[in-house]
C-alpha cells in the first residue's frame, strides 16, 4: 500500500511545514518553521559551536531527518555568510516527492534563487555532492537504525518526530547511533526537551542545558559531549 501523501501547510511566520501522512504529524513548529528551524539548529547549534571552537576547520553536521530541507538550506546560507566550510551529512527513510518540495515556499522568503534550495533536494543520494564551494552535503537514504557512517561528527542536529510520534528514536540504542558519531566537545541540538531523553543524553556522556525554546515552546536542548 503506498504511504498517505504529505500535505503542505503554512506555519504562522508565513513559512511552509508539512503535515506527514504516514505519521500524523507536522515537520515542523506550526509556530514558525523557519523561525523554529533558526532558533534551535542555527542559533543554538551552529552560532554556539563557533563560538567555542573557533577555528576555520570545516564543520561536521549530522542530521537526523533530512524532511523538506530546512534545515540543510539554512546552514547552506550560514556558511556563505561566515565563509566556513560544512560538510553535512544528513539521513532519511522517507524523502518528499519532487512536487511537494517544487512548491515550498522556503526560497521565496528568505529571497534566494529556486534553484539554490531544489539543488538540495537533486543532489544524488549517498554520495557526497558539492553544492557550493562552503557547503558539501551527504544525503544518505536509509533509516537511522541502519546507518553506516564512519566521519567524526562535531555538531548533530537532532530532528526526529518527537517523542509522541517515534518514542524510539530518541532513547537508546537508536540515539546512541547519533551520540556515537559526536566528537569529545562536539554538540547535539534539537526542538525537544523531555525529561526522559534529557536523562539520556546525560547517561551518555552529554553536560546538558535546557535553553529558552523558539516562540510557541518552552525549552529546548542543548548538550555537549564531556
Ligand atoms: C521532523 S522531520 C525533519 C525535518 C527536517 N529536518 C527539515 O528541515 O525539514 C523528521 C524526519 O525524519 C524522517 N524519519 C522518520 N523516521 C526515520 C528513520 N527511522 N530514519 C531516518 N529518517 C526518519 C521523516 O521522514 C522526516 O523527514
Amino acid at each position: 500500500m503506498n504511504k498517505p501523501n504529505n500535505e503542505i501547510i503554512q506555519s504562522q511566520d508565513g513559512s511552509h511545514t508539512l503535515m506527514s501522512g504516514q505519521f500524523e504529524t507536522t515537520y515542523h513548529s506550526t509556530h514558525g518553521a523557519i523561525q523554529e528551524s533558526n532558533h534551535v539548529f542555527i542559533k543554538a547549534g551552529l552560532d554556539y559551536l563557533v563560538d567555542i571552537k573557533p577555528d576555520d576547520k570545516p564543520i561536521r553536521i549530522f542530521e537526523m531527518g533530512f524532511g523538506t530541507g530546512l534545515n540543510a538550506l539554512l546552514a547552506l546560507l550560514w556558511a556563505g555568510k561566515h565563509q566556513r566550510t560544512i560538510i553535512y551529512h544528513s539521513i532519511e527513510a522517507y524523502p518528499i516527492e519532487e512536487n511537494t518540495w517544487k512548491s515550498i515556499n522556503y526560497p521565496n522568503l528568505l529571497d534566494i534563487e529556486p534553484r539554490r534550495f531544489h539543488h538540495l533536494h537533486e543532489a544524488p543520494w549517498d554520495q557526497i555532492c558539492e553544492i557550493s564551494p562552503c557547503f558539501h552535503l551527504h544525503k544518505i537514504s536509509s533509516p537511522i537504525e541502519e546507518l553506516d557512517l564512519n566521519q567524526d561528527i562535531d555538531l548533530v542536529f537532532y530532528d526526529a518526530f518527537g517523542p509522541g510520534t517515534q518514542e524510539e528514536l530518541w532513547r537508546p540504542p537508536v540515539l546512541n547511533i547519533a551520540t556515537d558519531l559526536i566528537v569529545q566537545d562536539g554538540v547535539l541540538v534539537t526542538y525537544c526537551a523531555q525529561g526522559a531523553f534529557r536523562r539520556h543524553l546525560i547517561a551518555l556522556g552529554f553536560d546538558v542545558d535546557r535553553l529558552e525554546g523558539p516562540p510557541g515552546k518552552r525549552q529546548m536542548i542543548r548538550a555537549v559531549k564531556s
